[in-house]
């Protein structure tokens, strides 16, 4: 298969080509032109050299014949000194010299005839009458009479005839002649020539065209390619500069130097428009990198102001201290990009304990076992680079060697406080390594972050005040409910104790316990706005009075859901006296319908109830308290409940 070639071809080779192909087409046009007007040519000057030949020679009869007139010449002299201008002096032999005054070429001669047929002059045959030749000469004798005719009806005129070559008899050529009568002599003058020898003097000047013309094409060469080195190299070199230039975006090391004046004034254009260019995009370039950096400074300033929202954002989450400021030591390590080690420790029960690190090991810093009175602390954020947090003084010589290398990669080392309440209680440390230094912006960051630290555990603080005020708003409501419903006294502790424990039974967590306590102590607080009179009525209730008493949980629930922190109790309380069977109240819900923790509440608020001594009735037994449950298990209580109490009781009966 042959595979042909798409290489693409230059422009230099197509001009060069086509320079080359016009070349020759216009030099074989001028060739053939030049032929053909050659031939033309040769066709008249032949017939007009005959032609002058024979008016010369008729010239010379009539100067001739003149002279006759005029006696100066005897006429057979006049007529020979014309043979003899024609044809040469007559030998003895008959011939003639053909020592002639005109030229006819090589085989060309005069010869004159008589209108009767007789040579008057001939090379070889003077004075015979061809009409009286009978031998292979036959032929002439037509020829003869014919240019006799020719002469002697129209004057003169050509005659064209084929005849062989005189010195070679198997060639024949084409014979020209021009005839002219001279009527006074009866002279037919004939001039005749072969047609190629006279050809030979035009063939020669068409060898002199050709050679004219072979010598302008090696002049036009070398000219044409010193055009092409002096104008289109520098312009191709030029165009490659360009070329080069738009792909690689850098000035080649081309040359294109010229004399010519345009081509060097584009080529000192293009120079400092791409340099001016080069300088442009290298502006562009550094303004790229520039705004690029922006960027990623802008978008890592950004992240870190995200995390130091969330983070503030995130301190109401935290309910335990030492969360909290794990979350932030790890957070301050990833802020401070400088830092390579850390730890954060806390001073607690005369001890200093190291809750986490980075590039530290923190077994082996808990192993110090450091008392808090070995631990330096200070008020500030600063950076130092012999900052000291224990008194080495004061440490045996295994624990400082220990604390020695633990540190021994250390260069600066940035110090976060923990102060609460007035006094530190620990403190955030990292450290760089090797020449590293902190930054101005990883120093503010940690001061924010020690503010922020601050005012976490400040706000803990206010948070753990305010719990305890309102536990004791809550305790004090439900002494002030006890005062009122004599009853119920202890109840409510008791309930809550009960509810507590039996839950902690059933496995559920810190949160659900301390929901179930608080709802245990304030479970029937709604009692206070029941008249004390029927609450403490040691007698039957009226069913009026019933009702009333019925509407203690809504009480409850309307008075609890006003605080914010208790909403979730108000509904636990709410309902504490609806039954399985639905028959409760107040919104008569069904099983699946009641919260686990108001299920709970009823069955201890019942036991309570049933098994504690009150002013108007004693106690029932375990045993028949036990036989109450089941008897309503169901109904008032849910099934599974009452096994699971029943199960918590034996497991809390004396073996
Ligand atoms: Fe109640």
């Amino acid at each position: 298969m042959i595979i042909l070639s798409r290489q693409k071809i230059s422009i230099k080779t197509i001009l060069f080509g086509s320079f080359i192909i016009i070349l020759s087409i216009l030099f074989a046009i001028i060739l053939l032109f030049n032929n053909i007007y050659q031939e033309n040519q040769m066709e008249i000057q032949r017939e007009l050299i005959l032609k002058n030949a024979v008016m010369h020679a008729y010239t010379l009869a009539e100067i001739k014949y003149d002279a006759v007139l005029n006696r100066d010449l005897d006429e057979e002299m006049a007529k020979e000194h014309v043979k003899e201008a024609l044809l040469g002096e007559k030998l003895e032999d008959g011939t003639r010299t053909m020592d002639s005054n005109y030229s006819l070429g090589e085989n060309g001669y005069f010869i004159i005839y008589s209108s009767e047929g007789e040579e008057i002059a001939h090379p070889r045959l003077e004075g015979q009458n061809v009409y009286n030749v009978t031998d292979s000469l036959d032929d002439s004798v037509y020829i003869v009479q014919e240019q006799i005719e020719l002469a002697k009806n129209k004057g003169e005129g050509y005659y064209y005839y084929n005849w062989e070559y005189p010195n070679n008899p198997e060639k024949i050529g084409k014979k020209i002649c021009y005839v002219k009568y001279f009527q006074p002599w009866d002279w037919v003058i004939v001039a005749t020539t072969y047609e190629k020898d006279l050809k030979v003097y035009f063939e020669e000047s068409k060898k002199s065209f050709l050679y004219t013309a072979i010598l302008i094409v090696l002049i036009i060469i070398p000219l044409v390619s010193y055009i092409y080195k002096k104008i289109t190299n520098p312009l191709f070199k030029l165009n490659r500069k360009m070329q080069h230039f738009s792909n690689n975006m850098e000035v080649p090391n081309i040359d294109c130097s010229t004399k010519i004046k345009e081509i060097s004034e584009i080529e000192s254009s293009f120079n400092n428009l791409s340099e001016e260019l080069l300088a442009y995009i290298e502006e562009l370039q550094g303004l790229n990198e520039e705004i690029e950096n922006l960027n990623s400074e802008n978008s890592a300033i950004i992240d870190k102001m995200n995390l130091l929202l969330d983070e503030t954002s995130d301190i109401l989450d935290f309910d335990n201290e030492k969360d909290f400021l794990k979350e932030v030591f790890d957070n301050l390590y990833s802020l401070i990009p400088e830092a390579y080690s850390g730890v954060l420790s806390v001073l607690e029960d005369g001890r200093v304990k190291y809750i986490s690190s980075k590039n530290l090991d923190i077994e082996k810093l808990n192993a110090l076992n450091l008392k808090t009175d070995e631990y330096i602390t200070y008020n500030n954020v600063f950076t130092s680079k012999n900052t000291k947090t224990v008194k080495q003084d004061a440490l045996s010589e295994e624990k400082n060697n220990s604390l020695n290398s633990l540190l021994s990669k250390k260069n600066e080392s940035l110090y976060i406080p923990i102060n609460g309440n007035n006094k530190q209680v620990g403190n955030l440390i990292f450290h760089t390594t090797g020449n590293d230094v902190f930054s101005k912006e990883s120093f503010r960051i940690a001061v924010y972050y020690s503010k922020l630290i601050s005012l976490f555990l400040k706000f803990e603080d206010m948070n753990e005040f305010q719990n305890n005020v309102q536990r004791q708003i809550i305790i004090s409501l439900i002494k002030m409910m006890e005062y009122h419903d004599t009853y119920t006294k202890g109840h409510s502790q008791n309930v809550a104790n009960l509810a507590e424990d039996f839950s902690r039974f059933l496995g559920y967590d810190k949160e659900f316990l301390n929901r179930i306590y608080w709802a245990g102590m304030v479970h029937d607080v709604g009692k206070i706005i029941i008249p004390q009179d029927i609450l403490n009525k040691p007698g039957k209730l009226t069913y009026e009075e019933y009702e009333l008493i019925k509407n203690h949980p809504v009480y409850s629930f309307e008075v609890l859901n006003e605080i914010d922190n208790l909403k979730d109790i108000s509904y636990i309380v709410k309902h504490h006296h609806e039954r399985i069977d639905g028959k409760g109240y107040p919104d008569n819900l069904k099983d699946k319908e009641i919260p686990i923790e108001s299920k709970i509440l009823c069955l201890v608020d019942t036991w309570d109830a049933m098994t504690r001594n009150r002013s108007y009735r004693k106690a029932l037994s375990i045993d028949s308290a036990k036989k109450e449950l089941i008897k309503n298990k169901n109904k008032q209580f849910d099934s599974k409940l009452v096994d699971y109490f029943l199960e918590y009781i034996k497991s809390n009966e004396p073996l």
